[in-house]
């Protein structure tokens, strides 16, 4: 049965005040949660502890870091490496968010050695991929998913993939207001599963989660994660107003 995860990245927003206040509001209202649903918390570095912290007797609520580093260890200043973030017992962490692959020139095969130090370090990738408004209005869409998924996680052993998270998260709908429809939601989703069942068959395809990003709000969030290929969202500007992620979360769906 796969995950249903309503996720919130924060990016570079808020002061750790801010942020802790915004989770208390959260976590008062007491959102009744399947065991099959979860809400992680991709908050800045200086904040991953207070945040741990803050959620630590709420069932199904998890934190998650938003980059790793490439490099196992050593002279990388500034770098957090994915064993510091899994010696604070943070569970998740985002790989390959478009934010970074654009201003940070992370390549296809950069986040392949971000995944693989991720994984040996038991935490879970959210490996984010899609396309600019280029590519989508030049219908391209699905091949250039493909060679994402392909060149930054087909490496991986059944096991490993297992253990990922897809986030698909169209360029053009990121913090623009524009929203890919329900119905495009839907078709990247299951042509990205349909990718994992040919390289990995149809039992492990199923399992794993895959959500979407891009303008997900409280008034938009049921309609796109009733979609059956669509396991929940990756949540950016709507993650920083309490309400707006409240309903976000209970939007998710119920599997029995
Ligand atoms: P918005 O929800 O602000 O469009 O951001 C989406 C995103 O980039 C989440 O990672």
């Amino acid at each position: 049965m796969r995950k249903q995860i309503a996720a919130a990245n924060w990016k570079m927003n808020l002061t750790l005040k801010e942020g802790l206040k915004l989770i208390n509001e959260i976590l008062e209202a007491k959102i009744f949660m399947e065991p099959t649903q979860e809400a992680v918390f991709a908050v800045p570095f200086p904040y991953l502890i207070d945040t741990k912290n803050a959620i630590a007797d709420t069932p199904n609520f998890y934190v998650a870091a938003q980059n790793c580093a490439s490099e196992k260890q050593g002279a990388y200043t500034g770098e957090t490496s994915a064993q510091m973030i899994n010696s604070i017992n943070i569970p998740y962490v985002i790989i390959g968010h478009s934010e970074r692959r654009e201003y940070y020139q992370e390549t296809n095969e950069i986040l392949a050695k971000k995944i693989n130090l991720a994984l040996a370090n038991n935490l879970t990738p959210i490996f984010c991929c899609g396309e600019s408004l280029k590519i989508r209005q030049s219908d391209k869409q699905n091949e250039y998913v493909q060679k994402q998924l392909g060149e930054s996680l087909f490496h991986l052993s059944e096991e490993q993939i297992s253990k990922t998270i897809i986030a698909y998260e169209p360029i053009w709908a990121i913090g623009t207001g524009l929203t890919a429809s329900s119905e495009q939601a839907q078709e990247m989703h299951a042509h990205i599963r349909k990718i994992l069942a040919d390289k990995y068959g149809s039992v492990v395809a199923e399992n794993i989660s895959i959500l979407y990003g891009g303008s997900v709000k409280a008034i938009n969030a049921v309609d796109i994660f009733s979609q059956p290929d669509v396991d929940g969202g990756l949540v950016g500007g709507a993650s920083l107003v309490a309400n707006e992620f409240i309903t976000i979360i209970k939007s998710l769906k119920k599997i029995q």
